[in-house]
């Protein structure tokens, strides 16, 4: 679509399927939500009207350079606002939904704790877990099968906790699991819901949901007092930077706010991993050629052993595996903004305060930018291929100032555990269990992803030596 600003001299409504009165398209969205806001953007473009929920007019905006324009160029109108009101009751003011100056100070306090050479100090606490995984793994015989979508979980969890918390599989760990499994779940399930009960109402689920908060928040608690009485910086986590951080005044982050951070970190920091590695797995199944492209790659490039961060800009192969498996599959389908003030998007008025909806999903998938869009192809992601690609055709960490804080963290994850496993086992898809998308807080599948281990010989390692060195002579 045309820039911004040529279109401001034609402003009008934008075009969209036809809705209901009050609940406008939210039947058929909440059918088949993908399918739906796919088909949306193509055929009626890159701003679509989806009717009004209530009073709130609600829109699609599917088109790059408006998605840049929301995000990048005109973030300060808006916000994350309402669609978060649930959450909020798990996470409080943490850095995921807080906004404006309380916003830019956490920002500023954590992002440091992110950066590429922090990242760099917990890549062996990221790979010892993976190795364990498969020491587990190794252990079963030959052709047993799993559900990959529940070891990544498992995995991205512990990780997740390791890295942030210092604090390895134990009681606490379990606790505060299957606190965040019930939230997660009770989140989901409200999601797509068009009546939505009032939380503080006692039914059992109610009481369930705000009893796993309390766990949350009492583990949470826990973890900072003892914290508090040691010496937090015998620990080298994220924690322990977010405890020693200052601002130019030498202002921290308060009690209040370290706790909202990990529960928030916790929200943000596992789930999208886990499931990115599920579609991951289920792809290279899928695509024999490309898992024996990217084989040869791990074989020349680590010859058997256990990656560092310093291999991981060699491994481009793997790398493009994870941008392609992101495109087609992000794990963070979709989000919500609302805006503060009447606005015009590719030349569409959008009134104040009304809900838009934007989904990689959609965009990462529009015929305009990505031939084949349904086909996994990961050498679209060669510079070549990218470079005439709009900034935001493929923005699987969103974009702006709240670009994902974790987008480093996450890459590294998933192209260390690709690496590792793909080195050990083939992993390939039961032929009779379906995969489909279900599009809850993250994108899941709606069956899990049950798959055959193929322990990878030696025998197989050096035949794919030999077929990359064939390549690399032809
Ligand atoms: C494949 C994995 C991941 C994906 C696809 C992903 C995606 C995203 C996206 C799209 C946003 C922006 C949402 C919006 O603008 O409304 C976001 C924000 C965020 N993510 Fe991630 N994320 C991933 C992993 C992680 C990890 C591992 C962490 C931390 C350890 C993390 C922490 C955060 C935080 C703190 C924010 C809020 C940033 C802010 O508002 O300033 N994410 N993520």
């Amino acid at each position: 679509m045309v820039q911004q600003k040529i279109y401001q001299s034609v402003r009008k409504n934008p075009p969209g399927p036809r809705g209901f009165p009050i609940i406008g398209c939210f039947p058929q969205m909440s059918t088949n939500p993908l399918q739906f806001l796919t088909g949306a953007a193509r055929e009626y473009g890159g701003v679509v009207r989806l009717g009004a929920i209530g009073p709130q007019q609600l829109y699609l905006i599917a088109d790059p350079d408006c998605i840049k324009y929301v995000l990048q160029e005109n973030p300060q109108n808006y916000t994350k606002g309402e669609n978060f009101k649930d959450i909020k009751l798990v996470i409080g003011e943490g850095l995921v939904i807080s906004e404006g100056d309380a916003w830019r100070s956490q920002r500023r306090l954590m992002q440091p704790s992110f950066h590429r050479q922090q990242i760099a100090a917990m890549v062996d606490d990221m790979t010892q877990l993976t190795d364990q995984m498969l020491e587990r793994w190794q252990k079963k015989a030959a052709g047993a099968t799993l559900d990959v979508s529940e070891e990544m979980l498992v995995l991205t969890q512990k990780i997740l906790l390791k890295t942030t918390l210092s604090m390895e599989a134990d009681s606490d760990t379990t606790e505060l699991i299957q606190a965040w499994n019930i939230i997660y779940k009770f989140l989901s399930d409200r999601l797509w819901a068009v009546i939505k009960p009032p939380i503080n109402f006692p039914t059992p689920k109610n009481r369930q949901f705000t009893q796993a908060i309390n766990t949350l928040r009492t583990v949470a608690n826990n973890i900072i007092q003892q914290r508090k009485q040691g010496n937090h910086t015998d620990h080298h986590d994220i924690l322990s930077m977010f405890m020693s951080t200052q601002d130019e005044s030498g202002k921290g982050l308060s009690d209040q706010q370290l706790h909202d951070q990990i529960v928030g970190l916790f929200s943000a920091g596992f789930e999208t991993s886990a499931v990115t590695l599920g579609w991951i797995w289920y792809l290279l199944s899928k695509y024999p050629t490309i898992e024996r492209q990217l084989q040869a790659e791990l074989t020349t490039v680590l010859a058997g052993r256990t990656p560092t961060f310093e291999d991981l800009p060699q491994l481009k192969y793997t790398k493009m595996v994870v941008q392609e498996a992101m495109r087609l599959y992000p794990g963070a389908w979709v989000y919500a903004r609302n805006n503060l003030a009447d606005d015009c998007i590719g030349g569409y008025d959008i009134p104040a305060n009304s809900m838009l909806l934007i989904s990689p999903f959609v965009t990462h998938r529009l015929p305009e930018f990505w031939d084949n869009p349904e086909g996994f192809d990961p050498e679209r992601f060669t510079p070549e291929r990218s470079a005439d690609r709009p900034r935001y055709a493929y923005f699987p960490f969103g974009g702006g100032q709240r670009q994902c804080l974790g987008d480093i963290f996450a890459l590294t994850e998933i192209q260390l555990i690709v690496a590792m496993v793909c080195q050990r086992f083939r992993l390939n898809l039961l032929p009779e269990h379906p995969v489909e998308c279900q599009p809850l807080l993250t994108l899941q599948t709606q069956k899990g992803i049950m798959m055959t281990l193929e322990p990878r010989t030696k025998v197989d390692n050096v035949s794919q030596l030999n077929t990359q060195k064939a390549l690399l002579t032809h």
